[in-house]
């Protein structure tokens, strides 16, 4: 399978001097293309800070950072961000979203940017990626009035819009009641299934049991991994089980 992430010895530091410290601690990982990854480990162990390494959000200290064959470590942010804004998606706990601007308009909002697109296509596709995530006939709402689900079902049509090749999700289920959350982890589910690669933080085990393999970080390092069988998918409850048993052993 072809690679859309590699990490080399990683290196992240916050700060200078005295107050400097170490977050990456020379973390090596790959993502393969249409791969669904889910990162888990203690808070404060660095998660988020790689989420934002791979995807280019963020500079690294030292190692790099390849999306396909692109150095975006040595890119400068321009580049990353036109990189991020027409191939990459990202979802976060909750979805920023413009108060003055109805669901279907603040799903559009980022790809309209983009100059010449074309809006009667972008609306049809917005509004087929909202049906798609159970969200049909909200598009006039103002995003007030809707559920923290179905905030998110428009966050996730949103990062959707420019058909990302891989979608970064850091604790997307983090502000959802558990029926929302599973919900949502079936529609991502269904999105890797159709092809998009997925990068998803969380630090619940049912949430990772979606994933092919799993990654646990420990005061900013890779300290194990578990890849999942894609035939025990019907088994979600062994799987949540053996990412629990690893938790375990790992002590986090
Ligand atoms: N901009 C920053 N400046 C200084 N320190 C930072 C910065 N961002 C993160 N850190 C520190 O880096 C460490 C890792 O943070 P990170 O957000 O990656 O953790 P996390 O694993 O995502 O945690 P959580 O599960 O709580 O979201 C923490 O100790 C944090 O305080
Ligand atoms: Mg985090």
């Amino acid at each position: 399978m072809a690679r859309i992430i590699t990490g080399r010895n990683i290196i992240k530091t916050f700060g200078t001097g005295d107050k400097q410290v170490r977050v990456l601690n020379g973390v090596n990982m790959e993502i393969e293309k249409g791969e669904f990854v889910a990162v888990m480990g203690p808070s404060g162990s660095g998660k988020s800070t790689l989420l934002f390494a791979l995807s280019g959000m963020d500079s690294i200290t030292s190692g790099s950072v390849m999306f396909g064959d692109t150095e975006l470590s040595k890119l400068r942010e321009n580049d990353r961000a036109d990189i991020r804004r027409k191939r990459m998606g990202f979802i976060f706990q909750q979805p920023t979203m413009l108060k003055n601007l109805n669901l279907l308009d603040n799903i559009i909002l980022p790809t309209a940017q983009d100059g010449k697109k074309n809006m009667a296509k972008l609306t049809q596709k917005a509004k087929l990626l909202m049906k798609k995530t159970g969200i049909g006939g909200l598009e006039n709402r103002e995003i007030t009035e809707v559920s923290g689900g179905q905030l998110q079902r428009a966050g996730i049509c949103r990062a959707l819009m420019n058909s990302p090749e891989i979608l970064f999700a850091d604790e997307p289920t983090g502000a959802l009641n558990s029926k929302s959350a599973e919900a949502i982890m079936g529609l991502l589910t269904d999105i890797n299934r159709e092809g998009t690669a997925i990068l998803l933080v969380t630090h619940d085990a049912k949430i990772s049991a979606c994933a092919d393999r799993v990654l646990f970080t420990k005061d900013g390092d890779i300290v194990s991994e578990l890849t999942l069988q894609k035939s025990s998918r019907k088994n979600m409850e062994t799987r949540t089980k053996k990412i629990l048993a690893e938790m375990a052993v790992v002590g986090i």
